[in-house]
């Protein structure tokens, strides 16, 4: 791989942010600690260096700070936000406390005589977070952008190559974010952008066979897009040594364990086990409405069922997990606070009996894997599927799990996937789902008063899933489809259809 950039984390949370960026230009890169050693970096060999931002002030004494000597070696960097000042700090200029906060989108002047910021607007807006700022510049740099608060919100030294922005250009707030990190990776680092997807596939296949050798090999497959593509890729790289166990917990939408055998049970290159374990999970998850407990106790049922699977393997090492990179953020790993402790990262026991867990896609985010799914040759209507969590239908239930809601909300979901199917919504809403909540309300049906369920319905459009905006259904599409509901699947009597976007809200309920 000839043209590489760089990440080196400080500890933000917009890191594996950076790294997509960069190879939505084309180009390959890898996040690295700020730890990492002059001779890696230069064996990494690359052709820019991104510093992310963190939470650390650059004056306290355990301040995180990388080798100096990095700014030597003739590379351009560019510094983000805690990066910018880290650069700051280390060439010589002056990084002070601000008497306030700066969040938000602000207004910026760019001066677009700099390379960074050719070809924008010079009246911009972009996403600040900081509190701390460089007060004084190093020598031989020069500001090239400020806001009203903040004096040196940018800056360059145009011999060296180093850049510094104390805003986020990673982020869709910041509004020409995307063209400053093309004009980086692009202009400053000179790259030509010839690096794909299909290289990520090579590359991890290659990695894994390596460190797998001729050791067995279970994959936990849902059927969902990314455990189907972590499993296509290990088929890849171990063949016959991958056993993928597809475990039926009980919680599948209708339907689904029928596709799934479709789709992998007659596979000549992978073995298939399909393990039914509907009561040990109903028996778990039996009057327990806490939808954290029920994830913690999903996530460790899967684990006991693999393991027990894997006993009758014999010895097998190696777990294998479609984990994605938004499933480790939002179940707070690292720096940032839990959302949702997704069933194959914080649902995880503490002790598993595997040596193990391997997760070949965890730094990419939902539309990547997709891409890694076309490369790999799975089907489009695969890749294309809609996301299913791993804890299924517990986590669209509100409150306890009983046969009587699950198979209430299965027949609720599956009217609601139909229309939508037959209305060719399914090509512009990303995910679509219905709730079955704990409310019930009165109604009247047939001259009768009813009390019956209350079901929500939810559909967002979203790239990465990670935000998501409600999906604009028309009316009478809804109209339809409440009918349906109400009339086709008993103990319903009121549907509503969630307006909210993520965030504030999630895309799933609980
Ligand atoms: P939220 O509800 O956090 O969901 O906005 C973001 C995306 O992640 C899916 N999701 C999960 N997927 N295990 C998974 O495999 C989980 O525990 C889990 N929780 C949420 C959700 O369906 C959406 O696509």
């Amino acid at each position: 791989m000839e043209e590489k950039i760089l990440i080196i984390d400080f500890g933000g949370q917009y890191n594996q942010l950076i790294a997509r960026r960069v190879r939505e230009k084309n180009v390959y890169s890898e996040v690295h600690p700020y730890t990492i050693s002059i001779e890696k970096i230069k064996e990494f060999n690359p052709k820019g260096i991104i510093f992310t931002g963190g939470p650390a002030s650059i004056y306290t004494e355990d301040a995180p700070k990388c080798d100096i000597e990095i700014f030597k070696l003739g590379i351009p960097i560019l510094g983000i936000c805690y990066g910018m000042q880290f650069m700051a700090d280390s060439l010589g200029g002056v990084v002070k406390r601000a008497s306030f906060r700066e969040y938000g989108e602000m207004e910026v002047d760019l001066n677009t005589k700099s390379r960074l910021f050719q070809g924008l607007n010079s009246k911009n807006i972009c996403l600040m977070s900081h509190t701390d700022y460089v007060s004084e510049l190093p020598n031989n740099f020069e500001v090239i952008t400020s806001t009203k608060s903040c004096q040196i919100a940018g800056f360059e030294n145009k011999e060296k190559n180093f850049y510094g922005v104390q805003f986020h250009p990673e982020v869709n707030h910041t509004v020409d974010g995307d063209k400053i990190i093309e004009n980086f990776v692009k202009n400053i680092c000179n790259t030509k952008g010839l690096w794909q997807m299909k290289e990520f596939a090579k590359q991890k296949i290659e990695e894994l066979k390596e460190k797998i050798g001729d050791k067995k090999v279970l994959c936990a497959l849902s059927g969902g897009v990314d455990s189907s593509v972590a499993a296509s890729m290990l088929a890849k790289a171990v063949g016959s040594n991958l056993t993928c166990i597809f475990v039926d917990h009980g919680l599948l939408r209708k339907g689904e364990v029928e596709e799934v055998l479709k789709n992998f049970a007659n596979r000549s290159d992978v073995n298939f086990i399909k393990v039914d374990a509907k009561d040990r999970f109903l028996e778990k998850l039996k009057g327990v409405t806490d939808p954290e407990k029920k994830r913690k106790i999903i996530g460790e049922e899967f684990i006991r069922v693999f393991e027990s699977e894997a006993k009758k393997l014999g010895v097998v090492d190696y777990l294998v997990q479609g984990t994605i990179y938004p499933d480790v953020i939002e179940s707070g790993l690292g720096k940032s606070s839990v959302i949702k402790s997704h069933h194959n990262v914080g649902g995880l026991p503490a002790h598993v009996d595997f040596k193990e867990i391997i997760e070949p896609l965890r730094d990419l985010f939902k539309d990547e894997v997709r891409k890694v799914g076309i490369e790999l040759g799975l089907s489009f209507d695969l890749v294309n599927r809609q996301p299913f969590p791993g804890p299924g239908l517990a986590i669209r239930i509100i409150g306890d799990i009983t046969e009587e809601k699950l198979n209430i909300l299965k027949e609720a979901d599956y009217i609601l996937r139909e229309e939508i199917q037959n209305n060719n919504l399914d090509k512009d809403i990303n995910q679509y789902f219905a709730v079955l909540t704990n409310i019930k309300s009165v109604g009247v049906m047939g001259d009768e008063r009813t009390y019956d369920y209350l079901l929500a319905l939810r559909a967002v459009e979203t790239d990465d899933f990670m935000t998501a905006k409600f999906s604009k259904i028309p009316y009478d599409i809804l109209e339809t489809i409440s009918k349906r509901i109400v009339n086709e699947v008993g103990h319903i009597n009121r549907i509503v259809y969630d307006i909210t976007s993520k965030p504030p809200a999630t895309i799933e309920w609980e």
